[in-house]
Formats: structure tokens, C-alpha cells, sequence
């Protein structure tokens, strides 16, 4: 069984209605109210679907997050059991900011076919399609994965663009980088669009690696599943976060997931991008 095509539609305006949610705030410089605007919205809407609905990735574990917290029940408990992965504003500081690059996301699957990670920081390393499966491995060094991609790819190690968080914990791997003499586009927030940018070959993008947030891990695992690509992550959890890990039910803590162990068959993904709504 696949999921029913009738339900394209709904998610799709579930997800419009995130983006309509986040537009009231756009350049106010309140990071929390625009996410509030988007979930309340997007919320409401998921809740008018009729299905048995599970927020698998979401918004914070049940006692952080008061709304599409992970496990809350979705749509009106009829019709077809589904996951959802969602993230309703993906870059609130660009929204407050009135900068671009904001997005309004929402991943479907049959029950029982995403990973439902913790709202942790997670390792993560993607490329594009066309690529040999499993080519590269979050434990082998910087230098080491972009020898493999650049021979992969038949290119010089000089013509290779890696996408990285500009963060003050990615100093090593930068490094690593520079001394490869590999092209960096830097990016301060925003790591979905990231991470997926490696399968638009627009982009020019050949690789993303770093840490980033564990829920947009995934849901970039969701969009590369649809896009074509690889991506590889494993959660870094500290001594608190390992408790509400397991909580979840991940036994091993450090294990590396690839693409097909973080979604498995049918999987819906939509993204709306909120670029055009940016005030000049
Ligand atoms: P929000 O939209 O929830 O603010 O997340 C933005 C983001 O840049 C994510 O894309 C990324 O995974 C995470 O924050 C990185 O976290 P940090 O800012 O702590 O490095």
C-alpha cells in the first residue's frame, strides 16, 4: 500500500498555510513569534485531514514543545495511518530578518517509514545522485571523503564545492577544506536547503558536511529520498540528550544512518519557499 493520492492536496496546503502563518512577521525581528504563526497554522490545518496522523519530526519533544511536538496526534483519527515529518518555519532568523532562504516544510510517509530523531544536533554529509551507493562515511577524514567524491565525480579536488554551516564547532573540518584548496559556500542558517542543494545541479554544490539540527537532518534525508542523493548522519547527543534519545526508542546512540535507514518507501516531501514575500 502507498499513500493515497487524494491526501497530495492537503499536505500541500497544510504546508501554504505554514508559509501564510510566518508572513505577519517577516522583518519584526521575533524569531518565536514567526515559528508560533507558522505551527498554529500549519497545526490547524494538518488537523482538518482525515487521517491517524503521527508527528514523528517535529517542533520539540512533548515537554518542550507545547504544539506538533514528536508523537502528537494528527488530522481527525479516519483514514490512513501516516507520519509526518514537519518543520513549519525552517529559518526563523531569516523571516525575522527579512532575509531569503526561508522555507515551510512537511514529509509523509506510511506509519512506520521515517526516522523520528530527537531535537538534538546531528552529524551530516550529502551528495548528489549519479554517485556510487555508500561512496562516502562521516568516520573517514575530510580529506579522505573528498578524494573519494572528487575521483566519483572525476574532478579536481580544486573544483569541488562543499556547503557548510558557518558555525565556530565547524573550524576543524573548514580547515580541512581550505587546505584541500576546496571551494566553501558558507551558509549561516538554513541547513535542509543545504543539504538538498548537492542534488540541484544548479547549485554547483557537490557536497554538504557539518553539524546541524537532527529534525532537518531528516527531513533532508525525506527530500534527497525524492530528489535523488545520499545523505549519512549520526545524532550528537550529550548526557541529558542520550536520555531523551532513548526515550524515543534508539538503542544506539552512535549509529550511522544512511538514506534508506531514515525513510523507506513512499515519501512525500514539500517545501515552499518564502523568498518572493521578502519586503524591499
Ligand atoms: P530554525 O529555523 O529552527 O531557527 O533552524 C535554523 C537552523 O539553521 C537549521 O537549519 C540548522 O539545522 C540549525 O538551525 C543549526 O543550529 P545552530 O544555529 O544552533 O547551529
Amino acid at each position: 500500500m502507498s499513500i493515497k493520492k487524494d491526501y497530495l492536496n492537503e499536505f500541500i496546503n497544510a504546508t501554504e498555510q505554514a508559509a501564510i502563518g510566518a508572513y505577519p512577521f517577516i522583518g519584526k525581528g521575533d524569531k518565536i513569534a514567526a515559528d508560533q504563526g507558522s505551527v498554529d497554522k500549519m497545526r490547524s490545518r494538518l488537523n482538518l485531514i482525515d487521517m491517524i496522523g503521527e508527528v514523528v519530526i517535529g517542533e520539540g519533544e512533548m515537554d518542550e514543545a507545547p504544539m506538533l511536538y514528536i508523537g502528537e496526534k494528527v488530522g481527525t483519527n479516519k483514514g490512513q495511518k501516516l507520519d509526518i515529518a514537519l518543520d513549519p518555519l525552517e529559518g526563523t532568523n531569516f523571516v525575522a530578518n527579512n532575509l531569503a532562504n526561508s522555507f515551510s516544510m512537511l514529509a509523509v510517509s506510511e506509519k512506520g517509514n521515517l526516522f523520528s530523531a530527537p531535537d538534538t544536533y546531528m552529524e551530516k554529509i550529502s551528495i548528489g545522485k549519479n554517485l556510487p551507493k555508500n561512496l562516502l562515511d562521516l568516520d573517514n577524514s575530510v580529506k579522505k571523503n573528498i578524494k573519494l567524491l572528487s575521483e566519483a565525480k572525476s574532478k579536481k579536488t580544486e573544483n569541488i564545492t562543499a556547503c557548510i554551516l558557518n558555525r565556530p564547532r565547524h573550524e576543524k573540518i573548514i580547515k580541512d577544506l581550505e587546505s584541500l584548496n576546496v571551494k566553501i559556500k558558507f551558509i549561516t542558517d538554513g541547513d535542509v536547503s543545504g543539504a538538498i542543494s548537492v542534488a540541484d545541479p544548479d547549485s554547483n554544490i557537490d557536497i554538504y558536511l557539518g553539524i546541524g539540527g537532527g529534525p532537518e537532518g531528516v527531513l533532508a534525508a525525506a527530500a534527497l529520498s525524492c530528489m535523488g542523493g545520499q545523505i549519512q548522519t549520526r545524532l550528537v547527543l550529550n548526557k541529558n540528550e542520550e536520555i531523551r534519545a532513548k526515550k524515543l526508542g534508539i538503542k544506539e546512540l552512535d549509529k550511522k544512518y544512511n538514506i534508506d535507514d531514515m525513510v523507506k518507501g513512499d515519501v512525500i516531501f514539500l517545501c515552499i519557499c518564502h523568498n518572493q514575500w521578502r519586503h524591499s
